[in-house]
């Protein structure tokens, strides 16, 4: 994909649906009682290959369009697969269905890409063993075996990172259980499980941990309900446009029914702290999930100081972070981010491929162990590696268009993890 500099967005953006919630909806309404219809389900490889998991495992699948019916199994439970379920590229899949496989009688095998394989599984693999569960790994990776049973052991995990994925993973696991699971975090992450499961008739319980973190708890065993729902479009794939539309002035990009959940939606707040004019219409609740339609106009006001991304903000800014780092090149005193380690071990190590690819475009950065520094710079185009990872090639897209000379972005229908129509999408706004 060839890329340069344009002037403006306008338009449009049809954004995919949210991908944390789509992976929860077809999860959670594979478990339920009945079935459930799910709108505006995301096509993003990532969901799909949730969806085909729940499939193999004797859940029912009708598909029309983005609008998925899932008839679960309910009480009964899951059937055993034939063969290994395939996670594709995506550490939600396999690290929330670990939580399910854990609590169902049978064998179960959890394969995916390279990219997935070479991720840390341990941390789900150590509260789900202490739960009872046997997962063999080879040495702490996927292939992931997972001898299920039921019922688990009741737990309470005081979590030692910070991840959605192993809270979700924890507490889908404590449905299975007998008594209280509880997982107990230190900063706060994405709290769409939490949401989801009240919504399927299960309420986590939430209370101030004795140790300062917040609690979160499911009594078990559970039964879910089947319940309609409707998917908001993703706040992080939205952060692509909404930064590319602030660095470009005279930008001008309405982005419809964009989830604004407040774990979410940092990146919005973030924007709006810099100057950059953003107006939400339509706000509303839909399936205990906020959400509204975002405009932007471009233009950033100078900032003092150095944009600093750490503590709790580098969690809510999780996925946000490569585009961020294309966001710093633009303000007068750059960005910092720290406390990212976490970065490392997702779809790409984030640190270095962001790095990596801001230097070849002629930025002024410096890498730290959990994070970088990125100074105001010019950048000229490059040959852009994404190192098969969806958001470093959406990230470096954007940063092709405030780049002086064309850029080639190598393997962009890696994009298609989170976001199949990106460079559609792009071509329809670019002015
Ligand atoms: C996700 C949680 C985050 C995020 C990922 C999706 C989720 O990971 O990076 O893209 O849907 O729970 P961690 O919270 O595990 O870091």
């Amino acid at each position: 994909m060839i890329l340069s500099s344009v002037t403006a967005l306008n338009g449009t953006i049809h954004l995919p649906a949210d991908k944390s919630i789509s992976h929860r909806a077809s999860l959670l309404a594979a478990i339920a009682d009945g079935t459930t219809e799910i709108r505006n389900y995301s096509g993003s490889e990532d969901c799909l290959a949730t969806l085909r998991c729940v499939e193999q495992l004797g859940a029912k699948v009708e598909r029309d369009g983005s609008t998925i019916k899932v008839t679960g199994s309910g009480a009964s439970g899951l059937k055993p697969p034939s063969t290994p379920l395939d996670c594709g590229n995506s550490g939600t899949t396999i690290r929330l269905i670990s939580g399910i496989l854990a609590g169902q009688p049978f064998v179960s095998t959890l394969v995916g890409d390279e990219s997935l394989q070479s991720r840390p599984m341990r941390r789900i693999m150590q509260p789900l063993g202490e739960m009872g569960v046997a997962i063999e790994s080879t040495d702490g990776k996927a292939p992931l075996t997972i001898h299920g049973h039921r019922p688990l052991n009741a737990f309470s995990y005081d979590m030692p990172l910070s991840s959605a994925q192993v809270k979700s993973c924890v507490l889908l696991a404590g449905l299975f259980a007998e008594g209280e699971t509880s997982v107990t975090e230190h900063v706060a992450t994405r709290d769409h499980t939490e949401r989801m499961l009240a919504w399927f008739g299960v309420p986590v319980l939430e209370r101030s941990a004795d140790n300062g973190g917040t609690q979160l708890t499911v009594h078990g065993p559970a039964t879910l309900k089947a319940r309609d729902l409707a998917v908001p479009n993703d706040v992080s794939a939205a952060a692509f446009f909404l930064v590319a539309a602030a660095c470009l002035p005279g930008s001008d990009l309405t982005l419809p029914n964009v989830g604004l959940n407040p774990t979410r939606r940092a990146i919005v707040d973030l924007l709006i702290g810099l100057g950059v004019d953003i107006f939400v219409a339509d706000e509303r609740n839909e399936c205990n999930e906020p959400s509204g339609t975002l405009r932007v106009r471009g233009g950033i006001r100078g900032l003092e100081r150095t944009v600093q991304i750490r503590g709790e903000k580098t969690a809510r800014l999780v996925d946000e972070i490569p585009i961020l780092a294309v966001l710093g090149t633009q303000l007068e005193h750059g960005l910092e981010v720290r406390d990212a380690s976490e970065l490392r071990v997702k779809e790409s190590d984030r640190i270095a491929t962001v790095v990596e690819n801001l230097k070849k475009m002629g930025a002024e950065v410096e890498e730290y162990e959990d994070g970088f520094r990125v100074q105001r710079s010019e950048l000229h185009g490059a040959e852009i590696d994404p190192h098969g990872d969806h958001r470093i090639a959406m990230a470096f897209s954007i940063a092709s268009l405030l780049a002086t000379g064309e850029s080639r972005i190598n393997d962009p229908e890696c994009a298609a993890v989170s976001f199949p129509r990106f460079f559609d999408v792009l071509d329809e706004v670019r002015a």
